[in-house]
This record gives structure tokens, C-alpha cells and sequence, in this order.
């Protein structure tokens, strides 16, 4: 096993742990959450908004929260989702939303949670605003596609879209179907564990998996929004782009709050639309440790901050 994949194995297993859960849950904020997320109250994410917007920067909020157990909860992240369109609105923010099905009790109730999601996508629509839903870990794909193509049907692909993982050995198939359908899809590498049956392990075919599928969903004329921060990568995207003549309405680029954030304003710079998904709320934690998953340098950001504390 390459030592990055054990590093991130390590760094998973670590987090599960009650113990450093309830340490994070007291220090978090002081040991740099606050790179990754915007802010714990609706009110001051606004002013981060705001903030990204004066710098030419598009939003796409993330209510944090995910795997709930009880429907209250699923609820209460409905509620406060609508609050966010609200706020979007009052405060003529140039933002949307990304929402995750599990948030919403998929894991409870497969019917309850479409029934959530309908309820944010018609306030998404009647806004004339739009909502994402994330994609998680592959045991929810096919759920989440589910439950994606019915609102697609109803809503349409200005109003409601969808993740696919390019490290997903089905992901090229699902690219094809939502691709026959005009689907808004973000193409993200993935970002979650996941079984080598399901799964490419070597980063290499994550990358070429990532550059094949936008490639197709551009050439079939639909809408990507291509989310990474790696920079090779969008090199060879903006060049197939220019060859291609693809239009500029036709994709964005989105890049996570906090990270690569030079080269979120150099393509704003080159006049390309960049979108910031901007994380917000007190349920951080799985979010916080996806990010130090990814890049394990950022343990040593996250213990400087320790040491000053
Ligand atoms: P890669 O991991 O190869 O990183 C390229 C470079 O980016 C690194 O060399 C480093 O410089 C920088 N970088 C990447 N991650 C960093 C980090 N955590 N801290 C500091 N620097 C970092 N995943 C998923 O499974 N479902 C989803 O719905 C989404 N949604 C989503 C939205 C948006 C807007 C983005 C940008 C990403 C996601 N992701 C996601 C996460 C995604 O799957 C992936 O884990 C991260 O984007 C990291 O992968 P990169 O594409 O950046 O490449």
C-alpha cells in the first residue's frame, strides 16, 4: 500500500474516534476550522458571501451536516436551507446552494428525504435560484441519482444539479445517462474511502477519469462545473475549451473555501466564472477531516495552531 493512501486510512480511523470528536468539538474553532468554514451562524457566512462577491467570486453554500439518525434533524437542515434562500435574496447575495442527501434522511426514509429535497428545490426554483445535490460515499449513488433524476424531470437543469465522482468505476456509464437527460453536473475527483471493486486507487486514473468525463459532458453540450484545484488539470481543460470553442455559459469553475485561493482570483483574473463552495454551520467535523484526508500537510496546519493556542 502507498504510503499516502495508509496516511489517509490513518487519518479516517483516527478521526472516528468518540474521544478526538468530543476534542474537536471543544478546540475546533481555535485550531483553524475557520480556514475550511466560513462561519458557524447564517448571519456571518453572509458577510463572508459578500465578501467573495466583492472579489468577483460566485457562492455555492453548504449548510453543514450529514448522516442524521432522527427526522427532527432532517428537518431542522430543511428549514435552515430555505432560511439560506431567504438570506441569498434579502441580502442580494450571487450565491446558490449545495445540499447532501443524508442530511436530508436518506439514510432514515428514501421517500421522506425526496420529499425533503422537494421542498428545497421548489423554493430553489421559485426563488429562480438553484440547488446542487452533493454526492457521498458510493453506498448512496444510486439513491442519490434516484432522487436527482426525478427532480430533474419536474425542476430542470436550471434549477437543480448533481456531483459525479470521477474515481467511480461507474461514473463514465452515469456521465452517459445524465448527460442524454442535459443534467447541470459538477465532476469532482471524490472525496470519500471507497473499495478498490468500486473504486480506482491509482491517482492517475482518478485524474484521466476526471479530464474524460468533462470533456464528454461539454461535447454533449451540457453544463459542468468542473471543482478541483488541481492545476494541471485545469490547464488542460481551459486548452480543450478554447479548442473546442465551448461556450462560456456552458461551465464554471468551483473550488472549496479556503484552498487554492490565489488561483480562484487568477481565473477570475482571465475573466473565467469561478464559484466558491462555501461550508457553513456547527456540524463541521466530517467536513473538517475530509479536508485534512485529502492533503495531509494540512495535520501540520492544524497542529501549529495547537501549539499557539
Ligand atoms: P487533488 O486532491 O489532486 O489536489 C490538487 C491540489 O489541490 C493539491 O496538490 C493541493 O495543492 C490542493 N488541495 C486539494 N485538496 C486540498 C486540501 N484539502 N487542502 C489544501 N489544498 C488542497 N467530493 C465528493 O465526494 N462529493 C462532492 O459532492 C464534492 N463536492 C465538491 C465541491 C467542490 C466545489 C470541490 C472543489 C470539491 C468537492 N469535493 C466533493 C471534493 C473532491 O472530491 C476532492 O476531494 C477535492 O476537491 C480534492 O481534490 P482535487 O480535485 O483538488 O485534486
Amino acid at each position: 500500500m502507498k504510503w499516502d493512501v495508509l496516511l489517509k486510512k490513518t487519518i479516517f480511523a483516527v478521526a472516528d474516534n468518540a474521544a478526538m470528536q468530543r476534542f474537536f468539538d471543544k478546540y475546533g474553532m481555535q485550531i483553524g476550522v475557520q480556514r475550511f468554514v466560513a462561519a458557524e451562524s447564517l448571519e456571518k457566512t453572509v458577510a463572508a458571501v459578500k465578501s467573495l462577491n466583492a472579489q468577483g467570486l460566485e457562492v455555492t453554500l453548504d449548510y453543514l451536516g450529514e448522516s442524521v439518525t432522527d427526522r427532527e434533524a432532517a428537518l431542522e437542515a430543511v428549514d435552515m436551507i430555505l432560511q439560506t434562500y431567504d438570506a441569498i435574496r434579502d441580502h442580494g447575495l450571487n450565491a446558490n446552494v449545495s445540499v447532501k442527501l443524508t442530511q436530508l434522511g436518506l439514510r432514515i426514509d428514501q421517500t421522506f428525504c425526496a420529499a425533503n429535497m422537494d421542498r428545497i428545490a421548489s423554493c430553489a426554483r421559485n426563488k429562480g435560484n438553484f440547488v446542487r445535490i452533493d454526492m457521498e460515499d458510493s453506498t448512496a449513488t444510486s439513491q442519490t441519482l434516484a432522487i436527482y433524476k426525478s427532480l430533474l424531470n419536474r425542476f430542470g437543469s436550471r434549477h437543480v444539479g448533481i456531483v459525479i465522482q470521477s474515481c467511480l468505476k461507474r461514473s463514465m456509464a452515469d456521465m452517459r445517462e445524465l448527460g442524454r437527460f442535459g443534467a447541470n453536473v459538477r465532476v469532482v475527483k471524490g472525496a470519500y474511502q471507497e473499495p478498490p471493486d468500486v473504486a480506482y486507487k491509482d491517482k492517475k486514473d482518478v485524474d484521466a477519469n476526471y479530464i474524460k468525463l468533462v470533456k464528454h459532458h461539454l461535447a454533449g453540450g451540457c453544463y459542468a462545473a468542473i471543482a478541483t484545484h488541481d492545476q494541471a488539470i485545469i490547464g488542460r481543460l481551459k486548452t480543450y475549451i478554447t479548442e473546442r470553442s465551448i461556450a462560456e455559459d456552458q461551465f464554471e469553475f468551483q473550488m472549496l473555501y479556503g484552498i487554492a485561493s490565489q488561483l480562484q482570483k487568477q481565473l477570475v483574473q482571465e475573466g473565467f466564472r469561478v464559484r466558491v463552495y462555501t461550508p457553513f454551520g456547527s456540524r463541521w467535523y466530517p467536513y473538517f477531516t475530509r479536508r485534512i484526508a485529502e492533503r495531509p500537510a494540512n495535520l501540520w496546519f492544524v497542529l501549529k495552531n495547537l501549539l499557539r493556542r
